[in-house]
Protein backbone atom coordinates (compact mmCIF):
# COMPACT_ATOMS: atom_id res chain seq x y z
CA UNK A 1 0.00 0.00 0.00
CA UNK A 2 2.91 2.21 0.32
CA UNK A 3 3.87 4.45 -2.20
CA UNK A 4 7.31 6.05 -1.29
CA UNK A 5 10.02 6.59 -3.46
CA UNK A 6 13.57 6.80 -3.31
CA UNK A 7 14.42 10.30 -2.21
CA UNK A 8 17.86 11.51 -0.59
CA UNK A 9 19.11 14.43 1.44
CA UNK A 10 20.49 15.67 -2.02
CA UNK A 11 17.29 15.32 -4.21
CA UNK A 12 15.54 17.06 -1.58
CA UNK A 13 17.98 19.68 -1.48
CA UNK A 14 16.88 19.53 -5.99
CA UNK A 15 13.54 19.99 -5.03
CA UNK A 16 13.69 22.75 -2.82
CA UNK A 17 16.14 24.78 -5.29
CA UNK A 18 13.32 23.94 -7.75
CA UNK A 19 10.64 25.40 -6.26
CA UNK A 20 12.74 28.42 -5.38
CA UNK A 21 13.08 28.86 -8.82
CA UNK A 22 9.45 28.50 -9.32
CA UNK A 23 9.51 31.90 -7.71
CA UNK A 24 5.81 32.39 -6.43
CA UNK A 25 6.99 35.34 -4.31
CA UNK A 26 4.81 34.56 -0.77
CA UNK A 27 5.18 32.24 1.34
CA UNK A 28 2.82 29.80 0.05
CA UNK A 29 4.34 29.30 -3.70
CA UNK A 30 2.25 27.34 -5.98
CA UNK A 31 -0.77 27.86 -8.15
CA UNK A 32 -3.27 28.47 -5.82
CA UNK A 33 -1.92 29.93 -2.28
CA UNK A 34 -4.80 29.35 -0.65
CA UNK A 35 -4.92 25.57 -0.68
CA UNK A 36 -1.46 24.48 -1.08
CA UNK A 37 1.27 23.48 1.70
CA UNK A 38 4.10 25.93 2.10
CA UNK A 39 7.28 24.62 1.04
CA UNK A 40 8.93 25.34 4.46
CA UNK A 41 7.63 24.18 7.62
CA UNK A 42 8.12 27.30 9.35
CA UNK A 43 5.84 28.86 7.31
CA UNK A 44 2.67 26.82 8.35
CA UNK A 45 1.90 29.08 11.44
CA UNK A 46 3.78 26.46 13.65
CA UNK A 47 6.05 28.73 15.24
CA UNK A 48 6.03 32.66 16.50
CA UNK A 49 7.28 34.38 13.22
CA UNK A 50 11.15 34.97 13.17
CA UNK A 51 12.03 32.09 16.08
CA UNK A 52 12.18 28.68 14.77
CA UNK A 53 11.53 26.43 17.35
CA UNK A 54 9.44 28.60 19.24
CA UNK A 55 5.45 27.50 19.43
CA UNK A 56 3.07 30.07 18.40
CA UNK A 57 1.11 29.95 21.82
CA UNK A 58 -2.28 30.21 19.08
CA UNK A 59 -1.21 26.50 19.02
CA UNK A 60 -2.33 24.22 21.18
CA UNK A 61 -1.23 21.04 22.59
CA UNK A 62 -3.70 18.47 22.59
CA UNK A 63 -2.63 14.14 23.30
CA UNK A 64 -5.12 11.76 22.50
CA UNK A 65 -5.70 8.94 25.71
CA UNK A 66 -5.10 5.93 23.16
CA UNK A 67 -2.21 6.93 20.63
CA UNK A 68 -1.64 5.19 17.78
CA UNK A 69 2.00 3.19 17.46
CA UNK A 70 4.20 4.59 14.97
CA UNK A 71 7.52 2.00 15.76
CA UNK A 72 8.27 3.84 19.17
CA UNK A 73 8.50 7.35 17.60
CA UNK A 74 7.65 10.20 20.20
CA UNK A 75 5.26 12.13 19.79
CA UNK A 76 4.10 16.20 20.10
CA UNK A 77 0.66 17.30 18.54
CA UNK A 78 -0.38 21.02 18.03
CA UNK A 79 -3.94 22.17 16.88
CA UNK A 80 -4.59 25.91 15.79
CA UNK A 81 -8.70 26.72 15.54
CA UNK A 82 -9.51 29.90 13.98
CA UNK A 83 -9.97 32.82 16.64
CA UNK A 84 -14.06 32.43 17.33
CA UNK A 85 -15.04 29.73 15.37
CA UNK A 86 -16.46 26.55 16.36
CA UNK A 87 -16.52 22.72 16.27
CA UNK A 88 -19.62 21.69 14.56
CA UNK A 89 -20.82 18.83 16.90
CA UNK A 90 -24.05 17.97 15.31
CA UNK A 91 -23.39 14.59 15.22
CA UNK A 92 -21.27 13.92 18.22
CA UNK A 93 -18.95 11.31 16.75
CA UNK A 94 -18.29 13.10 13.96
CA UNK A 95 -17.06 16.63 14.71
CA UNK A 96 -16.54 18.91 12.03
CA UNK A 97 -13.68 21.25 12.80
CA UNK A 98 -14.06 24.95 11.41
CA UNK A 99 -12.07 26.31 8.07
CA UNK A 100 -8.76 26.89 8.74
CA UNK A 101 -8.14 24.19 11.51
CA UNK A 102 -4.71 22.69 11.32
CA UNK A 103 -3.19 20.18 12.85
CA UNK A 104 0.24 19.24 13.46
CA UNK A 105 2.21 16.03 14.76
CA UNK A 106 5.64 16.04 15.27
CA UNK A 107 8.03 12.22 15.13
CA UNK A 108 11.04 12.18 16.58
CA UNK A 109 12.83 8.70 16.61
CA UNK A 110 16.10 8.06 19.17
CA UNK A 111 15.70 11.60 20.04
CA UNK A 112 16.04 13.41 16.88
CA UNK A 113 13.31 15.41 15.30
CA UNK A 114 12.40 12.79 11.84
CA UNK A 115 9.23 14.60 10.19
CA UNK A 116 6.25 17.03 11.13
CA UNK A 117 2.67 16.06 9.62
CA UNK A 118 0.29 18.41 8.74
CA UNK A 119 -3.31 18.44 8.46
CA UNK A 120 -4.82 21.64 7.02
CA UNK A 121 -9.11 22.28 6.35
CA UNK A 122 -8.16 24.96 3.72
CA UNK A 123 -11.91 25.31 2.53
CA UNK A 124 -15.41 23.52 2.91
CA UNK A 125 -14.18 21.01 0.74
CA UNK A 126 -10.27 20.67 0.60
CA UNK A 127 -8.24 18.94 3.53
CA UNK A 128 -4.55 19.71 2.71
CA UNK A 129 -2.24 16.69 3.89
CA UNK A 130 1.68 17.30 3.78
CA UNK A 131 4.40 16.44 5.87
CA UNK A 132 8.05 18.17 6.50
CA UNK A 133 10.98 16.08 6.92
CA UNK A 134 13.72 17.93 9.38
CA UNK A 135 17.44 18.01 8.28
CA UNK A 136 20.15 16.09 10.78
CA UNK A 137 20.77 19.26 12.79
CA UNK A 138 16.78 19.37 13.22
CA UNK A 139 17.15 23.65 12.36
CA UNK A 140 14.64 23.73 9.59
CA UNK A 141 12.43 21.10 7.95
CA UNK A 142 11.20 21.02 4.39
CA UNK A 143 7.97 19.41 2.21
CA UNK A 144 8.35 16.23 1.62
CA UNK A 145 7.79 14.71 -1.93
CA UNK A 146 4.03 13.68 -2.54
CA UNK A 147 5.35 9.93 -2.65
CA UNK A 148 7.09 10.56 0.97
CA UNK A 149 10.74 9.19 1.76
CA UNK A 150 12.23 6.10 2.06
CA UNK A 151 14.89 5.47 4.80
CA UNK A 152 14.35 8.51 6.69
CA UNK A 153 15.71 7.40 10.36
CA UNK A 154 17.17 4.05 11.11
CA UNK A 155 14.69 2.44 14.09
CA UNK A 156 16.64 -0.59 14.15
CA UNK A 157 19.96 -2.19 12.33
CA UNK A 158 18.04 -3.01 9.04
CA UNK A 159 14.73 -1.20 9.52
CA UNK A 160 13.95 2.11 8.62
CA UNK A 161 11.51 4.43 8.84
CA UNK A 162 9.99 5.29 5.71
CA UNK A 163 7.88 9.15 5.68
CA UNK A 164 4.39 8.03 4.38
CA UNK A 165 3.49 9.37 1.06
CA UNK A 166 0.29 11.29 0.41
CA UNK A 167 -1.97 8.49 -0.81
CA UNK A 168 -0.78 6.65 2.78
CA UNK A 169 -2.12 9.91 4.41
CA UNK A 170 -5.78 9.51 3.14
CA UNK A 171 -5.20 5.72 3.65
CA UNK A 172 -5.58 5.90 7.15
CA UNK A 173 -7.41 9.42 7.60
CA UNK A 174 -9.74 9.21 4.75
CA UNK A 175 -10.52 9.85 1.41
CA UNK A 176 -13.73 10.82 0.69
CA UNK A 177 -14.70 12.26 4.44
CA UNK A 178 -10.97 13.21 5.55
CA UNK A 179 -10.37 14.47 9.04
CA UNK A 180 -8.04 14.09 11.89
CA UNK A 181 -8.48 10.84 14.19
CA UNK A 182 -6.87 11.58 17.31
CA UNK A 183 -8.86 15.18 17.97
CA UNK A 184 -12.62 13.56 18.92
CA UNK A 185 -14.59 12.74 22.12
CA UNK A 186 -12.85 9.68 23.82
CA UNK A 187 -9.41 10.74 22.55
CA UNK A 188 -9.23 13.97 24.36
CA UNK A 189 -12.10 12.82 27.36
CA UNK A 190 -10.64 14.21 30.82
CA UNK A 191 -11.56 10.51 31.73
CA UNK A 192 -8.44 9.96 30.42
CA UNK A 193 -7.59 5.82 31.02
CA UNK A 194 -4.50 5.03 33.51
CA UNK A 195 -3.78 1.57 31.77
CA UNK A 196 -3.57 3.07 27.96
CA UNK A 197 -1.17 1.28 26.00
CA UNK A 198 1.67 3.66 25.36
CA UNK A 199 -0.50 6.69 26.80
CA UNK A 200 1.19 9.62 28.34
CA UNK A 201 -0.38 11.49 31.64
CA UNK A 202 -2.46 14.78 30.23
CA UNK A 203 0.06 17.73 30.88
CA UNK A 204 -2.10 20.42 32.47
CA UNK A 205 -1.96 22.83 29.51
CA UNK A 206 -3.22 20.17 27.04
CA UNK A 207 -6.08 20.82 25.21
CA UNK A 208 -9.38 18.66 26.55
CA UNK A 209 -13.54 18.60 25.85
CA UNK A 210 -13.53 20.25 29.05
CA UNK A 211 -11.14 23.55 27.80
CA UNK A 212 -12.58 23.15 24.55
CA UNK A 213 -16.31 23.34 26.45
CA UNK A 214 -15.16 25.99 28.59
CA UNK A 215 -14.35 28.07 25.40
CA UNK A 216 -17.37 27.89 23.95
CA UNK A 217 -16.18 26.04 21.20
CA UNK A 218 -18.46 23.27 20.18
CA UNK A 219 -21.64 23.97 18.81
CA UNK A 220 -24.83 22.99 19.86
CA UNK A 221 -22.99 22.68 23.32
CA UNK A 222 -22.03 19.89 24.33
CA UNK A 223 -22.71 20.11 28.55
CA UNK A 224 -22.57 16.60 28.65
CA UNK A 225 -19.10 15.97 28.01
CA UNK A 226 -18.28 17.53 30.82
CA UNK A 227 -20.80 15.98 32.94
CA UNK A 228 -19.52 12.60 31.94
CA UNK A 229 -16.95 12.45 29.52
CA UNK A 230 -16.65 9.55 28.12
CA UNK A 231 -15.20 6.67 28.60
CA UNK A 232 -15.34 2.88 27.25
CA UNK A 233 -17.80 1.32 29.87
CA UNK A 234 -16.69 -2.15 31.16
CA UNK A 235 -15.67 -3.17 34.37
CA UNK A 236 -12.08 -4.43 33.48
CA UNK A 237 -9.50 -2.11 32.85
CA UNK A 238 -7.89 -4.59 30.69
CA UNK A 239 -11.18 -4.44 28.16
CA UNK A 240 -10.71 -0.78 28.58
CA UNK A 241 -7.13 -0.56 27.66
CA UNK A 242 -7.56 -3.08 24.80
CA UNK A 243 -10.22 -1.80 23.17
CA UNK A 244 -8.82 2.18 23.72
CA UNK A 245 -5.80 0.39 21.60
CA UNK A 246 -8.41 -0.76 19.52
CA UNK A 247 -9.97 2.24 18.64
CA UNK A 248 -6.97 4.96 18.21
CA UNK A 249 -5.03 1.75 16.07
CA UNK A 250 -8.11 0.29 14.23
CA UNK A 251 -11.26 2.24 14.43
CA UNK A 252 -9.63 4.74 11.85
CA UNK A 253 -10.59 1.93 9.26
CA UNK A 254 -12.42 -0.31 10.91
CA UNK A 255 -15.90 1.46 11.24
CA UNK A 256 -18.37 0.55 8.98
CA UNK A 257 -18.19 3.66 7.06
CA UNK A 258 -17.39 2.19 3.89
CA UNK A 259 -14.87 3.02 3.05
CA UNK A 260 -13.04 -0.57 3.82
CA UNK A 261 -15.18 -4.02 3.42
CA UNK A 262 -15.16 -5.01 6.74
CA UNK A 263 -18.29 -6.71 8.37
CA UNK A 264 -17.17 -6.86 11.85
CA UNK A 265 -18.42 -4.82 15.47
CA UNK A 266 -17.44 -0.80 14.49
CA UNK A 267 -13.97 -0.14 16.34
CA UNK A 268 -14.85 3.91 15.90
CA UNK A 269 -14.34 5.89 19.20
CA UNK A 270 -17.71 6.71 19.17
CA UNK A 271 -19.07 3.29 18.91
CA UNK A 272 -17.13 1.63 20.86
CA UNK A 273 -17.76 2.77 24.46
CA UNK A 274 -19.60 0.01 25.43
CA UNK A 275 -17.17 -2.09 25.93
CA UNK A 276 -18.39 -5.14 27.22
CA UNK A 277 -20.70 -5.62 24.27
CA UNK A 278 -18.09 -4.73 21.78
CA UNK A 279 -15.29 -7.13 23.36
CA UNK A 280 -17.84 -10.08 23.08
CA UNK A 281 -19.02 -9.46 19.45
CA UNK A 282 -15.09 -9.70 18.70
CA UNK A 283 -15.17 -12.88 20.42
CA UNK A 284 -17.88 -14.16 18.80
CA UNK A 285 -17.28 -12.60 15.08
CA UNK A 286 -16.05 -15.31 12.82
CA UNK A 287 -13.66 -13.82 10.13
CA UNK A 288 -13.13 -13.85 6.19
CA UNK A 289 -9.60 -13.70 6.53
CA UNK A 290 -8.67 -17.07 7.83
CA UNK A 291 -5.07 -17.33 9.99
CA UNK A 292 -2.52 -19.37 8.22
CA UNK A 293 -2.57 -22.73 9.83
CA UNK A 294 -5.72 -22.94 11.50
CA UNK A 295 -8.58 -25.36 10.49
CA UNK A 296 -11.02 -23.72 7.59
CA UNK A 297 -13.94 -21.29 9.39
CA UNK A 298 -12.11 -21.64 12.97
CA UNK A 299 -10.59 -17.98 12.43
CA UNK A 300 -12.56 -15.44 14.39
CA UNK A 301 -11.40 -11.79 15.16
CA UNK A 302 -10.52 -12.70 18.70
CA UNK A 303 -10.45 -16.13 19.74
CA UNK A 304 -11.03 -17.53 23.51
CA UNK A 305 -10.78 -21.26 22.69
CA UNK A 306 -7.66 -21.07 20.61
CA UNK A 307 -6.10 -17.75 20.57
CA UNK A 308 -3.61 -18.83 17.77
CA UNK A 309 -6.90 -18.21 15.37
CA UNK A 310 -7.76 -14.82 16.89
CA UNK A 311 -7.27 -13.02 13.59
CA UNK A 312 -6.27 -9.49 14.83
CA UNK A 313 -3.45 -11.10 16.94
CA UNK A 314 -2.21 -12.42 14.42
CA UNK A 315 -1.93 -9.63 12.13
CA UNK A 316 -1.46 -7.14 14.43
CA UNK A 317 1.97 -9.39 15.48
CA UNK A 318 3.02 -9.77 11.41
CA UNK A 319 5.07 -7.21 9.89
CA UNK A 320 4.26 -8.96 6.47
CA UNK A 321 2.53 -6.39 3.82
CA UNK A 322 -0.10 -8.86 2.74
CA UNK A 323 -1.40 -9.44 6.25
CA UNK A 324 0.25 -6.74 9.06
CA UNK A 325 -2.12 -4.64 9.98
CA UNK A 326 -2.53 -1.82 10.67
CA UNK A 327 -1.55 -2.02 6.87
CA UNK A 328 0.88 0.57 6.54
CA UNK A 329 3.28 3.25 8.69
CA UNK A 330 5.17 0.60 10.60
CA UNK A 331 7.54 -1.96 10.29
CA UNK A 332 8.38 -2.94 13.92
CA UNK A 333 5.38 -4.95 15.71
CA UNK A 334 3.58 -2.69 18.86
CA UNK A 335 5.33 -6.05 21.31
CA UNK A 336 3.64 -4.16 24.08
CA UNK A 337 -0.42 -4.36 22.28
CA UNK A 338 0.51 -7.61 21.56
CA UNK A 339 1.20 -8.78 24.95
CA UNK A 340 -1.81 -6.78 26.66
CA UNK A 341 -3.99 -8.91 23.96
CA UNK A 342 -2.99 -12.05 25.03
CA UNK A 343 -3.01 -11.23 28.53
CA UNK A 344 -6.54 -10.33 27.70
CA UNK A 345 -7.38 -13.39 25.46
CA UNK A 346 -5.54 -15.83 28.11
CA UNK A 347 -7.81 -13.82 31.34
CA UNK A 348 -11.25 -15.00 29.42
CA UNK A 349 -10.49 -18.65 28.71
C1 LIG B 1 -1.41 4.16 9.77
C2 LIG B 1 -2.42 5.20 9.70
C3 LIG B 1 -1.95 6.62 9.53
C4 LIG B 1 -1.17 7.14 8.52
C5 LIG B 1 -0.51 6.41 7.36
C6 LIG B 1 -1.11 8.57 8.77
N1 LIG B 1 -1.81 8.89 9.91
FE1 LIG B 1 -1.95 10.72 10.75
N2 LIG B 1 -2.82 9.91 12.41
C7 LIG B 1 -3.28 8.61 12.49
C8 LIG B 1 -3.93 8.41 13.77
C9 LIG B 1 -4.62 7.13 14.24
C10 LIG B 1 -3.84 9.64 14.47
C11 LIG B 1 -4.35 9.96 15.87
C12 LIG B 1 -3.56 9.23 16.95
C13 LIG B 1 -2.23 9.79 17.26
O1 LIG B 1 -1.93 10.95 16.94
O2 LIG B 1 -1.41 9.07 17.89
C14 LIG B 1 -3.15 10.56 13.56
C15 LIG B 1 -2.87 11.90 13.86
C16 LIG B 1 -2.41 12.82 12.93
C17 LIG B 1 -2.29 14.24 13.16
C18 LIG B 1 -2.74 14.99 14.41
C19 LIG B 1 -4.24 15.34 14.23
C20 LIG B 1 -5.15 14.14 14.37
O3 LIG B 1 -5.54 13.56 13.34
O4 LIG B 1 -5.44 13.75 15.51
C21 LIG B 1 -1.80 14.79 12.00
C22 LIG B 1 -1.50 16.25 11.74
C23 LIG B 1 -1.62 13.71 11.05
N3 LIG B 1 -1.98 12.53 11.65
C24 LIG B 1 -1.20 13.91 9.74
C25 LIG B 1 -0.87 12.85 8.88
C26 LIG B 1 -0.27 13.04 7.58
C27 LIG B 1 -0.01 14.37 6.93
C28 LIG B 1 -0.02 11.79 7.10
C29 LIG B 1 0.69 11.42 5.80
C30 LIG B 1 1.96 12.05 5.57
C31 LIG B 1 -0.51 10.83 8.08
N4 LIG B 1 -1.02 11.52 9.15
C32 LIG B 1 -0.44 9.47 7.95
C33 LIG B 1 -3.14 7.62 11.52
C34 LIG B 1 -2.34 7.74 10.40
C1 LIG C 1 -5.52 1.89 7.09
C2 LIG C 1 -6.72 1.12 7.33
C3 LIG C 1 -6.64 -0.01 8.34
C4 LIG C 1 -6.23 0.04 9.66
C5 LIG C 1 -5.74 1.25 10.44
C6 LIG C 1 -6.43 -1.29 10.18
N1 LIG C 1 -6.92 -2.10 9.22
FE1 LIG C 1 -7.40 -4.08 9.44
N2 LIG C 1 -8.09 -4.11 7.52
C7 LIG C 1 -7.99 -3.10 6.60
C8 LIG C 1 -8.45 -3.56 5.30
C9 LIG C 1 -8.47 -2.72 4.04
C10 LIG C 1 -8.85 -4.91 5.47
C11 LIG C 1 -9.43 -5.85 4.39
C12 LIG C 1 -8.33 -6.41 3.53
C13 LIG C 1 -7.45 -7.39 4.25
O1 LIG C 1 -7.96 -8.31 4.92
O2 LIG C 1 -6.21 -7.22 4.20
C14 LIG C 1 -8.62 -5.23 6.86
C15 LIG C 1 -8.89 -6.46 7.42
C16 LIG C 1 -8.59 -6.83 8.73
C17 LIG C 1 -8.89 -8.12 9.31
C18 LIG C 1 -9.66 -9.23 8.64
C19 LIG C 1 -11.13 -9.00 8.98
C20 LIG C 1 -12.09 -9.97 8.33
O3 LIG C 1 -13.27 -10.02 8.73
O4 LIG C 1 -11.71 -10.71 7.39
C21 LIG C 1 -8.43 -8.09 10.61
C22 LIG C 1 -8.51 -9.20 11.61
C23 LIG C 1 -7.84 -6.78 10.82
N3 LIG C 1 -7.96 -6.04 9.66
C24 LIG C 1 -7.28 -6.36 12.01
C25 LIG C 1 -6.85 -5.06 12.25
C26 LIG C 1 -6.33 -4.61 13.53
C27 LIG C 1 -6.18 -5.48 14.77
C28 LIG C 1 -6.01 -3.30 13.38
C29 LIG C 1 -5.43 -2.37 14.40
C30 LIG C 1 -4.31 -2.86 15.20
C31 LIG C 1 -6.31 -2.91 12.02
N4 LIG C 1 -6.81 -4.00 11.37
C32 LIG C 1 -6.12 -1.64 11.49
C33 LIG C 1 -7.54 -1.83 6.86
C34 LIG C 1 -7.07 -1.36 8.08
Amino acid sequence: MSRTVDVTTAALAIVWIAALHAGSGGPFGGPDPACVAPFRLADTGLYVAGRPGAIDPKNRPFSPQYPLWSDGAAKARWVFLPEGATIDTTDPGDWQVPVGTRFWKEFTFNGRKVETRFLWRASADRWVFATYVWNKEGTDAVLAPDGGVRDAAELAPGKQHDIPGIADCRACHGDKRPGPLGFNALQLSTDRDPNAIHGEPLAPHMTTIATLAREGRFSPARPELVATPPRIRTSDPQTRAVLGYFAGNCGGCHNRSGEIAYDGPSLKHSDILDGDAIAAALLAKATAWQVPGQPEGASHMLCRERPEASAMLYRMKSRRPSSQMPPLGTVLRDEEAVAAVERWIAARR
